[in-house]
C-alpha cells in the first residue's frame, strides 16, 4: 500500500510517500481501507518531535474514515462505513496516513452516511473536540454567552455553530480584522480582534463578563480569558494554538477569580459514542450544520499540506482524501 510516512522529526518535508505492507489483521483489531482523514494540529506537534515516546519512522494520523476490509472481532462486516480516532493511534502505532491503517476495535464507530468521503473525513476528531469541550466539560446551557477564542480555527468554527444551535450568544475572536466577515458568517453575534488582551473588549460587551471562555490560544491568553468570565463563569482549555505549553507566574488564587473556574479537555474515543457521532452526520447531511472545509489535499501532498496549516493559510479544516 502507499503511505504518507513521517520518516523523522522535523519540517514538513520529513513526511513522505512510501510503498509499504498492509498492515496484517489481528485479534481486538480492524483493518480499515482508509477513504480520507482530517489533519490535526497535534499532528504537527508529533511531526515536530514534541510528542512524548513518539518513535520514528511512523505513519501519522490520529483519525481516518474509511471502509472495513477485516475485523477479527466479527463485530463489523466487510464494506461498513467506519470512523476510527485517537487511542494512540498515528502516535504509539501506525495512524490513518496510508490507504490501509489496523487500529484496535475500540476506537472504531460504524456510521451510515451518503455524504461525500471528504466531508466525512473533516467529521470525526473535530466533532468529538467540540462537542466534548461545550458539552462535557463546559456544560454550555441555553441562554449563556460564550467567548470562543481562536474564533477562526477549524474548532472554533464549529463550536460556534454548535454553541449557536443550542441558543447561546457568541463572542468570536480573531487576531486579523481580515477574517471578521467569515466569523460573522459562521453565526458568531460579536466579534473581537485579539491582540492578547481582549477582557476590556468583552466587557464592553458583557460587563458582568460572559459564562463561559473556549481557550483554544491556551497558556498565553488564559490568564485574560479568565478575567473575562462572569461570577462562577468557567473556562475550558481545549487549545495552545499559541504554541506554549506551559505557563510562567500562574498564581491559582490571584488569576483564576473567586468562584471562577479552569477546566481542560482532552478528548480521547470514549468521549464519543456512535450515537453522537451519527446524530452529527445526520445534521451535516441536512444542511443544518455547515463544516467549514478549507482545501482538500492527496496521499502525495500530506507534506505540503502539513506546510499548509504551519503556515496557518487554512480558514477551516484540512482533509485529505485518499
Ligand atoms: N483537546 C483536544 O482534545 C483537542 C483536539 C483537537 C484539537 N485541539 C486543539 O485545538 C486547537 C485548534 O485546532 P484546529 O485544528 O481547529 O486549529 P486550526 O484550524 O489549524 O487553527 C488555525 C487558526 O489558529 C490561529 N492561530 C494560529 N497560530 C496562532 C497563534 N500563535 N496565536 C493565536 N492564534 C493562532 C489562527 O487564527 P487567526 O489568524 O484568525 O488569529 C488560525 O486561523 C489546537 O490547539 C489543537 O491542538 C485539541
Amino acid at each position: 500500500m502507499k503511505a504518507a510516512v513521517t520518516i523523522d522529526t522535523g519540517n514538513s518535508d520529513v513526511i513522505q510517500l512510501r510503498e509499504v505492507p498492509i498492515p496484517e489483521i489481528k485479534s481486538g483489531w480492524v483493518l480499515i481501507k482508509v477513504m480520507a482523514f482530517g489533519l490535526n494540529r497535534s499532528e504537527l506537534f508529533t511531526r515536530r518531535g514534541d510528542s512524548p515516546g513518539v518513535k520514528f519512522p511512523r505513519i501519522q494520523g490520529i483519525e481516518c474514515v474509511g471502509i472495513v476490509e477485516n475485523d477479527a472481532s466479527k463485530t463489523y462486516k466487510k464494506g461498513q462505513k467506519v470512523a476510527a480516532i485517537m487511542g494512540g493511534m498515528g502516535r504509539f502505532f501506525n495512524g490513518g496516513y496510508a490507504e490501509y491503517t489496523l487500529v484496535p476495535l475500540e476506537i472504531v464507530f460504524p456510521f451510515e452516511s451518503n455524504l461525500p468521503w471528504e466531508t466525512l473525513g473533516a467529521i470525526p476528531e473535530m466533532f468529538q473536540t467540540v462537542s466534548g469541550s461545550l458539552n462535557q466539560a463546559l456544560e454550555i446551557e441555553r441562554g449563556e454567552s460564550i467567548l470562543i477564542r481562536g474564533g477562526t480555527s477549524s474548532i472554533g468554527m464549529l463550536a460556534c455553530q454548535l454553541a449557536k444551535a443550542k441558543g447561546l450568544t457568541v463572542i468570536s475572536t480573531t487576531r486579523k480584522l481580515d477574517k471578521k466577515q467569515s466569523l460573522i458568517k459562521n453565526g458568531a453575534d460579536h466579534v473581537v480582534i485579539d491582540d492578547g488582551d481582549v477582557k476590556d473588549q468583552v466587557r464592553a460587551i458583557y460587563p458582568h463578563g460572559v459564562n463561559k471562555v473556549l481557550e483554544l490560544i491556551g497558556t498565553r491568553t488564559l490568564k485574560d480569558s479568565l478575567k473575562c468570565i462572569a461570577q462562577k463563569g468557567m473556562v475550558c482549555m481545549t487549545g495552545i494554538l499559541g504554541n506554549e505549553w506551559t505557563m510562567k507566574d500562574f498564581s491559582p488564587m490571584g488569576d483564576i477569580p473567586s468562584l471562577g473556574r479552569l477546566t481542560v479537555y482532552m478528548g480521547e474515543s470514549k468521549n464519543l459514542s456512535k450515537e453522537l457521532l451519527q446524530e452529527f452526520i445526520d445534521e451535516v447531511e441536512k444542511e443544518t450544520i455547515k463544516l467549514n472545509i478549507d482545501k482538500t489535499f492527496r496521499l502525495d501532498t500530506v507534506s505540503e499540506a502539513h506546510q499548509y496549516m504551519e503556515d496557518n493559510k487554512a480558514k477551516g479544516k484540512i482533509v485529505v482524501k485518499i
